[in-house]
């Protein structure tokens, strides 16, 4: 098993698959929240409406799969190694509590809304629409986790990715406070029905 293991870090170091699957998990959760608010303006066409819901669906989906790539991997490391638990459990690592922990709540979260999607029609639009404004500190954790622990924020391109997206997400999300008029409640329909899901 050891042999495995040591085979498979040598093609996929662990510092540098966390890194990426931890930058790819961050830009869909970026994509995802941003094709989430822009579908619910009143002014985007049904036809691209229902495009921005696909592209806002899959970026949710491979978002959470490539944030428990980047989490689950750092098992495998041979210096820190941290356990499955201190991954899972929010804010129990030995190094980085309170950062790593917040990587982890991200996570949480972006299941949550995954799940509650799917069930949007028991549970109800309302509840649904409640538990979806969850995505906003969702991602708020997403991005706060990556500058604070990422060793790529120190690059001048990385920073400027994390600048430039949180200043588009803060945007939106002040203009969806302003603007509410923009965001079609009575078109939302549960999920089953194929309408939108933001
Ligand atoms: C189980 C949950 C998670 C754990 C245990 C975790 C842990 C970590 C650790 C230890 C690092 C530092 C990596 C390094 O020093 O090279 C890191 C960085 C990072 N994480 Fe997470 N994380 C989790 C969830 C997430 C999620 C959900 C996202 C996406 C929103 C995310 C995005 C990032 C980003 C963007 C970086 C910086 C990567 C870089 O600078 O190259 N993490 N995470």
């Amino acid at each position: 098993m050891n042999q495995i293991l040591a085979e498979f870090t040598h093609f996929f170091p662990v510092w540098d698959t966390t890194r990426a699957a931890g930058l790819t998990s961050y830009l869909l959760l970026f994509i995802s929240i941003v094709t989430g608010i822009t579908q619910s303006f009143k002014s985007i066409h049904p036809k691209k409406r229902k495009t921005l819901n696909l592209i806002h669906e899959s970026t949710g989906w491979f978002g959470i799969l490539f944030g428990l790539i980047h989490g689950l991997v750092l098992m495998f490391d041979y210096d820190i190694t941290l356990s499955i638990g201190e991954i899972l459990i929010p804010f129990t690592a030995k190094t980085d509590t309170f950062s790593i922990g917040l990587g982890t709540l991200s996570l949480y979260i972006m299941l949550i809304l995954i799940i509650t999607s799917d069930y949007m029609k028991k549970i109800g639009v309302k509840l649904w629409r409640t538990i979806h404004f969850l995505s906003f500190p969702g991602y708020l954790l997403g991005l706060v986790h990556g500058i604070w622990l990422g060793p790529d924020t120190q690059k001048g391109l990385i920073s400027l990715l994390y600048y430039i997206t949180g200043i588009v997400v803060g945007g939106l999300v002040l203009w969806k406070i302003v603007c509410p008029r923009h965001s079609p409640k009575q078109t939302i329909q549960p999920k089953e029905e194929g309408t939108i899901n933001s």
